[in-house]
């Protein structure tokens, strides 16, 4: 039996109520309204300070949007998820990312069986490992070093590994050269491979299930890559490793589990940066930082489960996200670093959101028909976006919330650029809250034809987060905050953000499709629709010609 909506809880009716009451409010009358807004909608945590005073909300929103999470029982869920219940339900399954990053000593029981000992087990092999490696004590077949480290996989098996290997790149080992594989289109293998040597080369495969078609592609052509070059099947033990929670697959692929770090079902692909999954952020930055990263993710863990929801970092992000979702009709969410080490932040982002609540349908199996769920994340670093696609967000048609990251100290300061950077940061911030009247216009001289076009409507939503600077500590913290807002989220949508049934159909289909490309003959007739048919005959019939 499906519970009912949430729509039929009245505390889902009074912020829709609420929201259709202070609907036409702007940010300039709310500003105008209360000098202090600043101080009431800024909070602090795990050295991020976050200021939504630019989003739409007035004094009574936060208030009744945490009525709304109470009633949908996030403390409740916060607990579940935190003390292992198997609050994954339709893949039946704990979700415990955050023993992860549980400090030794901890206890977190899944069935009974206290988890943390096994975590730091795998920790503490992957860092001799990787003292071995960047020591340069871990030799090749041939006797060299590892120089090059290639880390092939998908999905949360490689946006997490990237978007840390670029954001600590400031931290990272400059002698070893860091490449990442994941498209099954060969470009992506040849062009990371091109320059290397394989004698000085190390791979690692990533993959939680071992079998994702692109990844186990990309792996059986590196071996291929380094037995052309090295002639001796002896040479994948000393070039290969992996990192799974399948180690049948794993000996299967012949990489020998020995070499494999292994985590576990709980972890969720796209929740896995700091599983084993990490194992090329810890040759970049060593084991040490990466203990930092971990304990930046475990403060904001603690944060969220033990703060007030009134000051709850994560919480406070998620419903806000709702809010503008939902109940303000915001389509998409762009995330805007003002750092060019976190270019890769908004990708990652993408999986972690779109993919844990990019859902229609909820926990109990109703198909939600009455209320918007996840909104498209997207986003590019300042200030290169603003020569972009910040003209839609300025004066296009669509509401477009914004999250704004900066830091205060820049990790390469150079003379003026710094300051550059963030009075763009917090310009753009500035400019889309208040925009500019078309009297402010006028008083420029502006002749009156270019009056509307010159004129920005302002009252467009963002949040400023603000740190002192990026750090391992600071990054783990800062991905914690949305991975526990996209729970909180999930929550209040009433769905399940760790499975990820959306992903299958495509998968089961390309399989059908691979050897129709390849025979000669033609697909069956009705196995395809006429389109996907054409598409394939027109492919064969190009390749044969
Ligand atoms: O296809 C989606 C997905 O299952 C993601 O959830 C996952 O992160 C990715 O594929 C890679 O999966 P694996 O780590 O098992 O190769």
């Amino acid at each position: 039996m499906s519970s009912p909506s949430r729509t039929t809880l009245h505390e889902w009716q009074a912020v829709a109520d609420h929201a259709r009451a202070t609907g036409r409010l702007t940010l300039r009358e709310l500003f105008a309204a209360e000098p202090i807004r600043a101080e009431r909608f800024s909070f602090e945590a795990c050295g991020l300070f976050v200021d939504h005073s630019k989003q739409r909300l007035t004094e009574g929103t936060l208030p009744l949007l945490i009525r709304l999470a109470e009633a949908c029982g996030l403390r409740e869920r916060i607990e579940a998820m935190f003390t292992g219940e198997r609050i994954n339900t339709t893949e039946g399954r704990a979700v415990l990312h955050v023993a992860l990053r549980a400090p030794r000593g901890e206890t977190i029981l899944v069935d009974g069986k206290d988890v943390v000992p096994e975590v730091h087990e795998v920790l503490d092999r992957m860092a001799a490992f990787c003292r071995r490696v960047r020591s340069g004590d871990w030799l090749g077949h041939t006797g060299k070093p590892i120089r090059n480290v290639v880390n092939i996989g998908i999905g949360g098996s490689d946006l997490g590994p990237v978007m840390a290997f670029t954001a600590l790149r400031h931290y990272a080992d400059r002698a070893l050269t860091f490449r990442f594989v994941s498209n099954v289109d060969g470009t992506d293998f040849a062009e990371a491979t091109r320059d290397l040597d394989p004698a000085e080369t190390l791979f690692i495969v990533s993959s939680k299930t071992f079998t994702t078609q692109e990844t186990l592609a990309n792996a059986h052509t590196a071996r291929a890559w380094l037995l052309t070059s090295l002639c001796d099947e002896a040479a994948v033990a000393k070039h290969f490793v992996a990192v799974s929670t399948n180690a049948v697959e794993v000996a299967a692929f012949g990489i020998d589990t020995a070499t494999m770090f292994g985590f576990w079902d709980w972890v969720g692909g796209r929740y896995s940066m700091d599983s084993a999954i990490g194992l090329s952020t810890m040759l970049a930055i060593g084991p040490e930082e990466f203990h930092e990263l971990l304990a930046g993710f475990h403060a904001m863990d603690e944060h969220f489960r033990a703060a007030p929801f009134e000051a709850n970092l994560p919480a406070l992000q998620g419903l806000i996200t709702v809010w503008n979702a939902t109940f303000l009709g915001a389509a998409t969410i762009a995330v805007l670093p003002y750092d060019q080490y976190l270019a890769r932040f908004p990708a990652y982002l993408q999986q972690l959101t779109m993919e844990s609540n990019g859902k229609r349908v909820t926990l109990s199996g109703r198909v939600i028909d009455d209320y918007q769920t996840c909104p498209v994340f997207w986003g590019e670093p300042g200030t290169n976006g603003q020569h972009s696609f910040y003209q839609l967000i300025h004066q296009g048609t669509q509401l477009i919330p914004c999250d704004f990251i900066g830091f205060i100290e820049s990790l390469n300061p150079l003379g003026q650029h710094h300051d550059l950077l963030m009075a763009n940061c917090f310009a753009q911030a500035e400019a889309l809250a208040f925009g500019k009247t078309a009297a402010e216009v006028r008083a420029d001289g502006v002749p009156e034809e270019l009056v509307p076009h010159k004129t920005f409507p302002g009252n467009r939503p963002s949040t400023m987060i603000l740190a002192r600077r990026l750090t391992p500590r600071l990054l783990g913290s800062l991905i914690a905050l949305y991975e526990h807002a996209v729970f909180t989220a999930g929550v209040i949508w009433d769905i399940n953000p760790f499975d990820q049934w959306g992903v299958e159909l495509g998968k089961v289909l390309a399989k059908r499709i691979v050897p129709e490309l390849e025979s000669a003959e033609d697909p069956k007739l009705g196995h395809h629709d006429h389109s996907t048919a054409m598409l394939i005959r027109r492919y064969r019939e190009a390749r044969s010609g």
